[in-house]
């Protein structure tokens, strides 16, 4: 039997070793369905445009439903020797069907086909993707909402420097999974184009209705150019880009997460089941689950490195070197799906069925986190903006309040604990209402600008991110 679909020209087999390396079915096997409605398509149209007979259409059709029920109960028998998922494909339908299955390869090369069916399949991946960041982003808002008046000391270069709401500061994250989400939204436009109809490079000689195909394949447009269509894989860097952006913003949380989990935060507790213990400390619960996200973020980026270096050096049009492709890609889409939503439910909790409330979230040490706040002198810049509402310029408040911190350092104690005599000994025109602003719910509540940490402010988001995640 022959064993490849070129095999006439061939002197030699190839040995063993090249056929596995140069297979690549065990792992495009998952692209088997996106082939399948691939050919589906294709073949269609090759029976309305009278390249094949209605006959041969409704033969492939009947084998490509065998084909499926073959594969989905497992018991599809995938060759090594067939090299890839399409000639496997084809190889069954012939064998089912006989000669309409040797047809439907009419006007179409792998190159062409490849394309359309890592499209394809990565366009589904996307919308699966695209919910998961919908539910990720309605934890973080339900966990938000619970906490909008909890005070967390707010850092920049992780020393205490405002206090912020620990619902604005989740807020944050919604805002960057949003935009996650956008991105994925708009590479799917430009994944969703088919590649069909350009054959091996050049196009065909058969009248194909491309335009035909891509309807039925739901596509919102088909490759202009032929070359082009084979060979670039653009649309996979992109999408691994925008992957990776989304698992660089899971792995900062996850360093806060880790970081406020840690003794000497106290900020956060996770769940049992997202920690694992130590073998050898009896103590232990360390926080495997966003160590491992801030770990494999390292791996996702690594496979935007890998695709856009394979791409470089190509000439047109299509080159084997693509077949590369796959495996970065599909490890991608398998992290950031595990990832997500390993995330939503550490965050947001589980749904209980019999209580219809989510348990098992992010539990929150409302007590630590003030305590944090207040060892930081996280009001400082409240007093010099209380100084310059009495006339005072803002750089020469800002002097006065370092003095005074300097002494309530050496005192050890916070500014709010100072004697207003003291106060007054660094400007005249410090009143009694200067604790008001030195309290941190005090600094909290002034920051109401747009986009501040206000609790006002902080639910007129809630209120618009709920709106558009409903
Ligand atoms: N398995 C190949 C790939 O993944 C399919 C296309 C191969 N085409 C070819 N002419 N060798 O890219």
């Amino acid at each position: 039997t022959k064993a490849q679909a070129w095999s006439a020209l061939f002197s030699e087999p190839m040995s063993d070793l090249v056929k596995r390396y140069t297979s690549s079915v065990f792992f495009d096997k998952r692209l088997w369905q996106a082939d399948i409605m691939g050919s589906l398509a294709h073949a269609e149209m090759l029976a309305a445009q009278g390249i094949i007979s209605a006959e041969d259409h409704a033969s492939i059709q009947k084998g490509m439903a065998q084909i499926t029920s073959e594969i989905e109960a497992g018991g599809f028998d995938w060759k090594l020797d067939l090299e890839d998922v399409h000639l496997n494909i084809e190889a069954r339908l012939t064998q089912l069907v006989g000669d309409a299955g040797k047809r439907l390869h009419t006007g179409r090369s792998r190159n062409d086909q490849v394309a359309t069916d890592v499209r394809l399949w990565l366009r589904g991946e996307i919308d699966v993707i695209s919910g998961l960041l919908v539910e990720l982003q309605k934890s973080l808002v339900e966990t938000a909402e619970r906490h909008i008046e909890v005070i967390l000391p707010g850092f920049t270069h992780l020393q205490v420097a405002q206090p912020v709401s620990f619902g604005h500061h989740l807020l944050a994250y919604v805002e960057m999974f949003k935009r996650d989400a956008e991105r994925m939204a708009d590479v799917r436009r430009r994944v969703n184009v088919l590649p069909l109809g350009a054959a091996a490079l050049a196009g065909t000689t058969y009248p194909l209705d491309r335009e035909r195909v891509a309807r039925t394949l739901g596509m919102e447009g088909v490759c202009q150019n032929s070359l082009d269509a084979v060979s670039d894989r653009d649309f996979a860097i992109e999408f691994t880009a925008a992957a990776s952006l989304c698992m660089v913003h899971i792995s900062r949380f996850s360093e806060e997460l880790i970081l406020w989990m840690s003794q000497n935060f106290g900020f956060i507790r996770i769940a049992d089941r997202f920690t694992t213990g130590s073998s050898i400390m009896p103590q232990k619960k360390n926080p495997d689950v966003p160590e491992l996200a801030r770990g494999k973020t390292g791996r996702v980026v690594g496979h935007l490195m890998g695709l856009i270096t394979l791409m470089k050096g190509q000439p047109l049009a299509y080159n084997k070197d693509n077949q590369e492709d796959k495996e970065p890609l599909f490890d991608t889409v398998d992290t950031l799906k595990d990832t997500l939503r390993i995330f939503s439910e550490m965050v947001g909790g589980q749904l209980n069925p019999a209580t219809g409330v989510k348990e098992g979230g992010i539990g929150v040490n409302a007590d630590a986190m003030e305590r944090a706040a207040l060892k930081g002198y996280a009001t400082a810049t409240d007093l010099a903006d209380y100084l310059v509402k009495k006339g005072l310029p803002f750089r020469d408040a800002h002097e006065t309040v370092a003095h005074a911190v300097k002494a309530a350092i050496s005192e050890g104690v916070d500014l709010s604990e100072l004697p207003l005599a003291t106060l007054q000994g660094f400007h005249p025109q410090i009143e009694q209402d200067v604790f008001e602003c030195l309290s941190l719910r005090g600094s909290l509540n002034a920051r109401n600008t747009l986009g501040g940490t206000a609790p006002a402010q902080v639910r007129a988001q809630l209120a618009r991110h709920q709106a558009r995640l409903a």
